[in-house]
């Protein structure tokens, strides 16, 4: 297999099988095996024993060549004994002492199976309202929030990864001051995202601005007013110093929600990226894009009958995940077996870009992004049609959107576009739909030896041309990006950019772009220069409301004293 180092550290440290001595189990070509072959068994009902075989193989395939890889539970957990295979989850919290502490035992047994966990705080009553039993006050969502966070501290999820969560609190809740002041030290509540839930009324509020009503969820009164401009200059405030909180338009992910008679979509998982329901989960998995090209007389293009079958054998994959998968409650069993939504992705596109020869920050790139994913988005609706003729639509279809429009699908969504924290380490390629980070960094290893890690799209661009050197790689790293290296053709600083060569409205409308076309959200980071003011990021919030992002999250490079990735910063 062509893996990185980097790809190698990484899965051995967190996902090949190990015995209980720390031995490895397996290589990597062994765990693409065992979850291919894992994922594969959901078939033995319909098919025969030969062509269950060579399902298995197309799954290996996919993955060993990198063309598509699972969210990490799956990865990790396939074919073992915890058996646990999504990333997302959604639990509702309600305004009970016992409510609120079964959500805290959920929660930890979620970690444990390396899923990430979302969260509405909006029905806990405010803080100082009255508590019937006791004759006492309530403390607030706030204060839950930090029991929740204390107690993810604690659940190391069993040697792969420490749990995220998403705290989502609504605009008009009485303590949304607070909420959203409440991670504005950098040491507080970091098991947590967080995001106010903006409602349509909210907006138009700001924009008039108006005053808007603060309602007590317990008892549905109007308990206070806030001015709606005050309010968001204060998110945005916030946002500005550390990036918390995000926000997300509630509305407009009820607008979508494509099972309104099983409830109301009021949070997502941690990143963002997947709205759901109560005791909804799902399963994640991306396409590398970085490998979805073809050469055409030595030309770069996007080879659209290479995604049009990976896309294809991503969603059978995904929906096969549902059927193997060992959800960890039986609420959680009964809504994801359910609407059995999953959330086929992208991840190197600024790769594919790059190779492709059009910069991030121009037009073409978002053109060729909505044509790429409507393609996706269509191509996976059609899969998911497809097994719906040979095993049935989802349960819950009878309550669903389709029904009326007489679209008999399997799953109630089928794109999603995740961050690919470590799977785009594992394929060797840029994260999601972010562009390049860095063109080179300096990481460093053991005894001090500095490393020069070169983009790997870069480096044969760069021995082509005939500029290629270690110390100018070094140079390189010291600054991040390539703008204004005059032995560099000014095409290629055109091409290569990185996040911070990139002015925030063209990282909105890239989001814009993919949203337009993906059923779930997108998840992006709005990346800032450090000199962003306030201005530039009400702008970003504003223009991400104009676009119909589902929600925004922006990061002001340097507001936290610990980042994980820093340029020219040399340890
Ligand atoms: O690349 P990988 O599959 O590891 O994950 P990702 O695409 O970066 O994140 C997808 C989702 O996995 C997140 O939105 C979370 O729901 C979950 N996650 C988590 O629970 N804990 C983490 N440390 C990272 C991700």
């Amino acid at each position: 297999m062509n893996l990185t180092e980097n790809a190698i550290k990484v899965l051995k440290k967190r996902y090949l099988a190990k015995d209980e001595n720390g031995n490895l189990l397996e290589d990597p070509e062994g765990m693409f095996r065992r979850v291919a072959r894992t994922v594969a068994s959901a078939d033995k009902e319909y098919v025969s024993e030969e062509e269950l075989k060579s399902i298995e193989q197309e799954f290996y395939d996919m993955m060993v060549n990198l063309d598509f890889l699972p969210n990490s539970p799956t990865l990790m957990n396939a074919g073992r004994p915890l058996g646990q295979l999504s990333a997302c989850f959604v639990l509702p919290i309600e305004d009970t002492m016992e409510g609120i502490f079964e959500t805290i035992k959920n929660a930890a047994l979620i970690h444990k199976s390396g899923g990430g966990t979302g969260f509405s705080f909006s029905r806990l009553r405010p803080k100082g309202a009255s508590v019937n039993s006791t004759g006492g006050v309530a403390s607030g969502p706030v204060s839950f929030m930090k029991v929740f966070n204390a107690a993810t501290e604690a659940v190391k999820q069993g040697g792969t990864r420490r749990g995220a969560n998403m705290g989502i609190l609504r605009v008009d809740h009485p303590d949304i001051v607070e909420f959203i002041t409440c991670k504005k030290n950098n040491a507080d509540i970091t098991n947590f995202n967080i995001s106010v839930g903006i409602t349509e009324e909210f907006m138009n509020a700001v924009e008039n601005n108006e005053y808007y009503n603060l309602v007590e969820p317990h008892t549905g009164k109007i308990v206070g007013k806030q001015n709606a401009r005050e309010i968001f200059d204060l998110i945005v405030d916030m946002a500005w110093n550390n990036g918390e909180p995000g926000i997300i338009f509630l509305d407009r992910l009820n607008k979508d929600n494509v099972t309104p008679e099983l409830g109301e979509i009021e949070s997502t998982n941690p990143c963002g990226e997947q709205p759901l329901l109560p005791y909804e989960a799902c399963n994640l998995g991306s396409i590398n894009l970085s490998n979805m090209l073809k050469y055409v007389d030595g030309k770069p293009e996007v080879d659209f009958a290479k995604l049009r079958t990976t896309v294809w054998k991503a969603v059978h994959f995904l929906d096969n995940v549902i059927d193997v998968n060992k959800y960890p409650l039986p609420e959680i069993d009964k809504m994801t077996r359910g609407t059995r939504k999953i959330g086929l992705g992208v991840m190197g596109w600024a790769d594919m870009l790059c190779k492709l020869n059009i910069p991030y920050n121009s037009q073409s790139s978002i053109d060729l992004a909505e044509k790429i994913m409507h393609f996706i988005q269509d191509e996976s609706r059609k899969a998911s049609m497809e097994l719906a003729e040979k095993k049935g639509v989802f349960p819950y279809y009878d309550k669903s959107i389709y029904k009326n429009l007489g679209i008999r699908v399997r799953n109630a969504t089928t794109t999603t576009i995740a961050p690919t924290g470590t799977l785009s380490i594992i394929a060797g390629v840029s994260s999601g739909i972010e562009p390049l980070f860095a063109i080179s960094y300096i990481r460093n290893v053991m005894d001090n030896d500095e490393l020069v890690e070169v983009n790997p799209v870069f480096k044969q661009v760069a021995k082509e041309e005939g500029f290629y050197s270690d110390e100018l790689m070094r140079r390189i790293a010291k600054k991040g990006s390539i703008r204004g290296f005059d032995e560099i053709p000014e095409w290629i600083q055109d091409v290569f950019v990185t996040a911070h060569d990139i002015s925030p409205d063209w990282h909105v409308r890239m989001q814009a772009a993919f949203q337009k076309y993906t059923d779930n959200a997108v998840s992006k980071t709005v990346n800032l220069r450090n000199e962003a003011t306030r201005k530039d990021v009400a702008d970003a919030f504003w223009l991400a409301y104009k676009t119909n992002c589902k929600g925004i999250t922006i990061y002001r490079d340097g507001s936290r004293d610990l980042q994980v990735l820093n340029i020219g910063k040399v340890k």
